[in-house]
């Protein structure tokens, strides 16, 4: 028997059923949010209060979604060249963006609760029809931790950041890239989504590990809105904390026993490096450094996505294309998101971002907004050359970043690579987890914090 698919396209056999979950999740979504605000009991409510652990997930779990979202070619070419020579011509693109803003949160819960009309016009949340893969996701890398020391403090330190306070964006993108493939090859195992629930625990453990690294670096104080790692444990201690989860990471990696998988995650541990060494060093020259400075972006954060959905279709052995696509569409996705949070940078508040703002001047860091700001005020060149460092300085280059277009110029590139990315989702086989990963393009350019 066939049934409607979310494009109003014929389904049938595991498709079918994939849907038909799919649809399931999304009422079950639907049903406890009424359940909670005007007390109709539900079979999943009363499921659930008999189960109080599970209960307690699934309330952490809606918490997580009710906070909003938690979340980059590479060409330094004509993109840059074209918004530096011309600042302007980006207004009426930003323009449309900004009307067209959208809280996914709100679009969901909002189309949900409409009574029953085209299926095709529910919007996707992404963690909505992730629910099986991301629901104890945090529990399984704290238990891998747990599991892999005999040493409780080290444990405890490695945990830390694994709260499930933060957006999991790097695990349901990576798993939204996945079932994606897997639905365009048809190859719907459940022995391959598990591998690639694997690669998706690598990037999260990988990106948690370099931000304990970063913070010994940066000697931050506050990360998600509580005091960072290295502010309750010593540097020392905190380091080897961060080696300890790499290790973790990579003997579940191992145990794929793919060498081409662990070819291709080996290279987000070598940009993680290089990018983080790179920050250290400014060039002298506009376009050297902005070349510079896309390039640090890429391998700092654009490289573990690019690579983790890459590494999900070669584990799902597609063909060189298909693994081309997931790490373009990866690179685009993450360069957008370091971009928008370089922006944010500027103008979200230390509230809404859980971590000081204007962090990156007060680190010595030029980023986008200060050089497309320095085509405008040529006086801000000096001080990047001396990384903020004299008195005044940092509080000068905010107030003339706010005066040039150089927020709307960060925000206008960090969304055609965004459009990018939605341009390469639409050629894999639409499917909900082919939409939910244009779905995350609009996240990524609409973000708050
Ligand atoms: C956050 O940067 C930091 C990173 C994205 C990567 C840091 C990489 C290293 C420390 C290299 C070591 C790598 C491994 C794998 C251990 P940020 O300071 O710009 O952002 P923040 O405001 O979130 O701190
Ligand atoms: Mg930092």
């Amino acid at each position: 028997m066939a049934c409607l698919t979310t494009s109003g396209r014929l389904a049938c056999g595991s498709r079918r059923q994939q849907t038909h979950k799919f649809l399931c999740q999304l009422f079950a979504v639907r049903c406890q949010s009424l359940s909670t605000s005007t007390s109709v009991s539900s079979s999943s409510s009363l499921a659930s209060s008999a189960y109080p652990l599970q209960r307690q997930r699934q309330q952490q779990q809606q918490q997580q979604l009710r906070r909003g979202f938690h979340g980059l070619s590479f060409s330094i070419g004509q993109d840059y060249l074209d918004l530096l020579q011309n600042p302007h011509s980006c207004s009426h693109h930003l323009k449309y963006s900004q009307c067209s803003k959208t809280n996914l949160r709100q679009h969901s819960s909002v189309h949900t609760q409409q009574p029953a009309g085209p299926v095709r016009e529910i919007q996707i949340d992404p963690y909505i029809i992730l629910d099986d893969e991301l629901k104890y996701f945090y529990d399984d890398v704290r238990d891998l931790l747990q599991s892999g020391t005999s040493q409780p403090e080290l444990d405890t330190i490695a945990s830390y950041y694994f709260d499930g306070q933060g957006k999991a964006l790097r695990p349901m993108v990576t798993m939204l890239m996945a079932k994606a493939i897997n639905y365009h090859l048809n190859n719907e195992s459940h022995q391959l989504v598990h591998k690639q629930r694997q690669i998706a625990l690598f990037s999260e453990m990988v990106h948690s590990a370099s931000l304990v690294h970063d913070d010994v670096i940066d000697q931050s104080d506050f990360r998600r809105g509580k005091p960072s790692v290295n502010a309750l444990w010593n540097h020392k201690k905190v380091t080897m904390a961060g080696d300890y989860i790499l290790s973790i990471a990579s003997i579940m990696i191992a145990r794929l026993r793919s060498d081409d998988v662990t070819i291709v995650l080996s290279k987000i541990l070598t940009d993680l490096v290089q990018g983080e060494f790179m920050q250290l060093g400014s060039r002298e020259t506009e376009n050297e450094r902005f070349a510079h400075y896309l390039t640090k972006t890429y391998r700092k954060t654009a490289s573990l996505i690019a690579n983790a959905l890459k590494a999900t279709a070669v584990i799902a052995q597609a063909d060189d294309n298909v693994a081309e696509l997931a790490f373009q569409y990866g690179r685009n996705i993450g360069l957008a998101f370091q971009l928008v949070d370089d922006m944010l940078d500027f103008v979200s508040s230390t509230e809404q971002m859980g971590k000081p703002t204007a962090a990156d001047l007060k680190l010595g860091l030029a980023t986008a907004p200060v050089l497309f700001a320095c085509e405008k005020y040529p006086e801000l060149n000096p001080m990047v050359m001396r990384r903020f460092s004299e008195p005044g300085d940092v509080e000068r280059a905010f107030e003339l970043v706010h005066k040039s277009h150089g927020l709307e110029q960060t925000r206008f590139l960090a969304k055609k690579h965004c459009n990018e990315a939605i341009r390469l989702a639409q050629e894999l086989t639409e499917s909900p987890y082919q939409k939910g990963l244009q779905v995350v393009a609009d996240l990524v350019i609409n973000r708050m914090k």
